[in-house]
């Protein structure tokens, strides 16, 4: 359920008309719900009711700081994978033992940010992360909390690039391994095992890949304990529950929980979740206009001002994402390619798709851009990256200004070699 929504066959966020905003701030821009977004958190938190928990939103699915406000003043936790992530986080407040960093690829300098933040705990994918982790936290004279992600060999049956836990991918440890890494962090003096971590992929429309990498995470949890006396405390299961862009049936937020709460109950851990695109996908569009119109030999094609250097999901994962007009029309339906401005056939945001026809100068809306939309947008053209706006109730924000010419050459300089 989201707030974006017609009255009278014009596109509203909550109570304010998308065409107001396109008319006063230009387009393209992705436009966010307070309302959905506050509602996303409290229906998925409130899912797992009756078991001891932590939900951290995955930053990386949408990095804008008055979204990570959104939730750290909803009490959420969050899940980073850099120090940019990091940092960003702190700016907006997030609790530092409400922090988990997982990535298979953490530098030094992010460690010791991390390390001196006081972050929860290291989500850590590797022996030699482990050894370097445990290094730096020597040198700061602490001991750093860790997991160790587990790869469960599960096929989380998603699109192969977002696919993280099989065997063949590059994260996580297997499960023999991850014992044998256990053993390792046991003995290191500066580490503290305190979890174990678990994220098989994102898009994820059915139960089954969750239970499966649950049951694999608890034999290993009861083994920990048995072979090795390591008491874990926190389970942290990732994240990955899919969305409905077209037709896909994702389990409800009920139907996820269970799995948890019945495999978990009674073990005396804490869950740790890390949400992404279930939080935020529906909670934001791309408000596009019209440029032109131009009919090929058996192809339609509708110029729009957004490319894929601001939504690259149609292009890298061939992503669908409905398109609607801003004000509803009476007119014929029509097939078409929704093309963006840049060189290449792959600058689409749809392919031979029904729409109802559309002039130059109308408003259309990318739907569900909220989640991998702005973070994946790129300057590549030339273009500035397009303004972010939230709206509550009545009220909408501008909570990233659109770039500049200026922008987009900020900290380049020409050598005094060419002067
Ligand atoms: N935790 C970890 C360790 C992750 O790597 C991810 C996503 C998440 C949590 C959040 O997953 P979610 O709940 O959003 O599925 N750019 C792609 C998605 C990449 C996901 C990467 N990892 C897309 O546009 O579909």
């Amino acid at each position: 359920m989201n707030h974006f929504i017609y009255r009278e066959n014009e596109l509203y966020c909550e109570d304010v008309p998308v065409q107001r905003i396109a008319a006063q701030i230009g387009t393209p821009f992705y436009l966010y719900s307070h309302a959905t977004l506050t509602r996303h958190f409290k229906a998925f938190n409130e899912a797992f009711e009756g078991i001891d928990r932590l939900v951290c939103f995955s930053a990386k699915a949408n990095t804008n700081l008055a979204i990570l406000k959104l939730f750290a003043n909803l009490d959420c936790g969050l899940d980073i994978v850099s120090g940019g992530e990091l940092y960003r986080g702190i700016q907006a407040g997030f609790a530092p033992n409400h922090i988990v960093y997982s990535g298979v690829g953490k530098r030094v300098d992010e460690i010791d940010y991390a390390l001196k933040s006081g972050i929860l705990m290291f989500n850590l994918e590797s022996l030699d992360e482990l050894k370097l982790i445990n290094q730096r936290a020597g040198r700061l004279n602490q001991r750093a909390r860790i997991a160790i992600r587990v790869n469960p060999d599960v096929d989380p049956k998603t699109h192969p690039y977002i696919s993280t836990g099989l065997k063949k991918n590059k994260f996580g440890i297997d499960t023999a391994g991850a014992l044998e890494g256990y053993r390792l962090a046991g003995s290191l003096e500066h580490i503290e095992v305190i979890g174990i971590d678990c994220h098989i992929g994102s898009q994820i429309t059915e139960a089954g890949p969750f239970e499966d990498a649950l049951n694999s995470i608890k034999t290993l949890i009861k083994q920990l304990k048995s072979e090795l006396g390591i008491q874990i405390q926190y389970v942290d299961m990732g994240g990955g529950l899919g969305i409905t862009y077209a037709d896909e049936t994702p389990p409800s937020l009920k139907e996820y929980a269970k799995a948890f709460l019945e495999n978990l109950e009674g073990m005396d851990l804490t869950l740790i979740l890390e949400p992404g695109r279930v939080l935020v996908g529906n909670a934001g569009i791309l408000v596009t206009r019209v440029l032109y119109k131009k009919a090929g030999k058996g192809k339609n094609f509708i110029i729009v001002d957004a490319g894929m250097n601001d939504l690259l999901r149609p292009t890298l994962y061939n992503a669908f994402h409905a398109i609607e007009p801003i004000v509803r029309s009476q007119a014929p339906l029509t097939v078409a390619d929704v093309v963006g401005p840049i060189c290449e056939s792959g600058d689409f945001l749809a392919v031979d798709r029904n729409l109802t026809e559309v002039d130059a100068d109308d408003l259309l809306a990318v739907m569900s851009t909220g989640a991998y939309g702005f973070v994946m947008s790129s300057n590549y053209c030339s273009r500035p990256r397009v303004a972010e706006v939230m709206v509550k109730n009545n009220q909408y924000h501008v909570v990233k200004k659109r770039e500049t010419y200026q922008d987009l050459v900020k900290g380049e300089s020409i050598p005094t070699f060419m002067e």
